[in-house]
Order: C-alpha cells, then sequence, then structure tokens
C-alpha cells in the first residue's frame, strides 16, 4: 500500500487501535506530530489531560509549519474532530500536498483488552464513545475530499501481543 510522500497522513482511531505503533513503523519520528506526546512537553506527561488546549494549540502549529515547508507530517490523535480534518485538509492542498486519511479499523473487543492491559487506561466509557466517533468518522471520510482513504484492519497490521497459548 504505497502512500503519496510527502503528503499529509491523518490518523483515525481509538486508543489501543494501534495508531501510534503504525506510525512508526512508516515514519520518522519527526514526520509524526502526536498529541500525546506534546502533552508530555507543555503538560506533565502524555496524560495530562490539563495540558491538552496548549498540546493542541502547538500540534497545529507544528501541523501548519511542516506542511507549509511541503513536509510530510502524519498527525497522530483520535481523528475524530471534523473541522480539525478540514484544516489539515486545506493546509495540505495550499501547499500542493496529497491529504490522507489512515483508518485503524481493529475490532472494538482488541482496543477494550489492549487498553485494560495499559498502565493508564482511558476510562471504559470514553473508550467506548471513542469507538463510537471513529465509526462515524469512517462514514464521513468518504465525502471529504481525501485524496485516499486507507482503512487498514486486523488483516493488514502485525499483531505485537503475546497470543495465548494451547491450555
Ligand atoms: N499493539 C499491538 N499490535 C498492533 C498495534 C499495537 O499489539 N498491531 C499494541 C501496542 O504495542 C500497544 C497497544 O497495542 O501496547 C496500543 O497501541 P498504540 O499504537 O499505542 O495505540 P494508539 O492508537 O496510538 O493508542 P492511543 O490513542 O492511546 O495513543
Ligand atoms: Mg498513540
Amino acid at each position: 500500500m504505497p502512500l503519496p510522500d510527502p503528503a499529509l497522513v491523518v490518523l483515525v482511531g481509538a486508543s489501543g487501535s494501534g495508531k501510534s505503533t503504525w506510525a512508526s513503523r512508516h515514519y520518522r519520528a519527526a514526520e509524526i506530530v502526536s498529541s500525546d506526546q506534546l502533552r508530555g512537553v507543555v503538560g506533565s506527561g502524555e496524560h495530562d489531560l490539563d495540558a491538552s488546549t496548549d498540546a493542541f494549540a502547538l500540534l497545529e502549529q507544528v501541523v501548519a509549519a511542516r506542511l507549509g515547508r511541503r513536509l510530510t507530517t502524519v498527525v497522530d490523535t483520535l481523528g475524530t474532530d471534523a473541522p480539525r480534518r478540514r484544516r489539515w485538509l486545506a493546509a495540505a492542498r495550499g501547499a500542493g500536498l496529497p491529504g490522507v486519511a489512515v483508518v485503524l479499523d481493529t475490532p472494538a473487543g482488541v482496543c477494550r483488552s489492549r487498553n485494560a492491559a495499559r498502565d493508564r487506561p482511558v476510562p471504559a466509557r470514553a473508550l467506548e464513545r471513542q469507538l463510537a466517533s471513529v465509526a462515524a468518522t469512517t462514514d464521513l471520510l468518504a465525502g471529504e475530499g481525501w485524496d485516499a482513504v486507507l482503512v487498514l484492519t486486523p488483516d493488514d497490521l502485525p499483531t505485537y501481543l503475546p497470543t495465548a497459548g494451547p491450555r
């Protein structure tokens, strides 16, 4: 699945769907702009939700600056905010870059069990809201004018979790 490069790549997926893992396997660290990482830069850590406003302001600045230089930019957020997606795609178009949406279409049960296994799980109800808004977003993407919408299912993704052995 060759993606255009340089390009804007917007990830869409619930917590635990594998966005950051996929990004780090396909792109250099400097090409990935992550809201979690920026929370760690301007807040007490990646999970410091109080730092979200500052982190997203910074994210917008980094995305605009990179796209303005026609540099590949992978936006690692939930990807469910339609106005933000529209703004990023417009910025890419303004710079003459293609825009691609990449949906991590990981089954809800897998996201839930990965989330439960994490040190700092997202509260269960928040994860359910994320899963619902990712599903709604997936339906919207086709009408948003992306150059490509890539929907990655478990068949497209290696699994890094240890599998349960036979009993
Ligand atoms: N993981 C996995 N197999 C994959 C992708 C991810 O086993 N194909 C595991 C990772 O090792 C990690 C967890 O699932 O422990 C969550 O993956 P991550 O890429 O961090 O998910 P994100 O979508 O980035 O989650 P968040 O929104 O919370 O950052
Ligand atoms: Mg992540």
